[in-house]
């Protein structure tokens, strides 16, 4: 991915290494699962609101909602992209065909987008986990198929194993954590590098003088400059929230851009989990 590959709206997208075309912007839904109408409810918002990309996976325990929200939104199928992940305790060939099959039951929108083992395996059983994967997209059930949480290491074993490269990488991304090697890495690589918990899952990180400063500066919120710090890096940016007026907050985000300046001061900061 490279600078071309900066989300310039909510429908921008990107064109994977398979040749699927992924929104460079989405909605992450992890920690949605108190209340099931709620859930449902917050995810017709976030596409209301404009989002066509959506980012759950079985661990998260609401692939149901999620595929009730994009049946009931009225959009086309096509329209909207589907990202969900088989969770570690179900790798290896049988169980991660039955996890998938379990998580296309409960979504109920025929196929899904995007594919992730959601952690490399323990066990060694990485390449047998993500061959298992292939045949899903031989069948067309997944479109594309990628990995989450996987360093420089684990994508090697897979190369090495001959297996196709993953279209994917998400990892932890925030203005805290920049992960500038296994980035170079995917990118180098042409995997694309998509950004979990943009907003350092609102822990310490919201309270950081160089990034109020910033905000200050551009009349936006920290949120906003830290989701912002994601869309300018490239990589594919997907914040949770449960309440609409910050979902509609955290996507309007393509009014400003960060000067060379506030992207130096923020490396600055240092690179650390919050
Ligand atoms: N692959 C993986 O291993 C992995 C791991 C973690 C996450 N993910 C994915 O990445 C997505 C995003 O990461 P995340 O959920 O960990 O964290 P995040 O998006 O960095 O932060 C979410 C937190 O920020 C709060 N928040 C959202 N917008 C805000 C705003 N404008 N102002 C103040 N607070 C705000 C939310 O609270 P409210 O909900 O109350 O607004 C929530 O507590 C997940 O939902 C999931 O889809 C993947």
């Amino acid at each position: 991915m490279t600078a071309a590959h900066i989300a310039k709206s909510l429908t921008s997208t990107v064109t994977l290494n398979d040749g699927v075309i992924m929104p460079l912007f989405g909605y992450g839904t992890y920690k949605l699962n108190d209340n099931k109408q709620e859930t449902e409810k917050v995810v017709l918002q976030a596409l209301k609101c404009g989002h066509r990309l959506l980012d759950t996976a079985q661990f998260y325990k609401n692939e149901e909602e999620v595929g009730t929200g994009v049946r009931k939104s009225g959009l086309n199928r096509k329209d909207i992209f589907v990202v969900t992940k088989v969770w570690f305790t179900n790798m290896g060939r049988e169980k991660c065909i039955e996890s998938v099959n379990e998580s296309l039951k409960k979504l109920d929108i025929e196929y899904i987008d995007l594919i992730l083992m959601h952690t490399p395996c323990k066990n060694g059983k990485s390449v047998e986990t993500y061959t298992a994967l292939q045949e899903f997209k031989e069948k067309g059930l997944v479109r594309s198929v990628g990995v989450s949480n996987f360093g420089i290491q684990h994508i090697e074993g897979l190369i090495a194993a001959g297996c196709p490269l993953p279209s994917v990488n998400q990892i932890e991304l925030n203005t805290y954590f920049r992960q500038k090697e296994i980035v170079d890495y995917c990118r180098k690589k042409n995997i694309a590098v998509m950004g979990f918990s943009p907003l350092a899952k609102a822990k310490k990180g919201f309270e950081n003088e160089v990034i109020t400063s910033i905000a200050n500066k551009h009349k936006k919120s920290v949120a906003q400059v830290m989701i912002r710090w994601s869309v300018q890096n490239g990589f594919i940016t997907i914040p949770k929230s449960s309440r609409e007026e910050r979902i509609n907050e955290n996507a309007d985000v393509f009014d400003f851009s960060l000067e060379e300046t506030d992207l130096a001061a923020i490396v600055s900061i240092g690179s650390y989990r919050c």
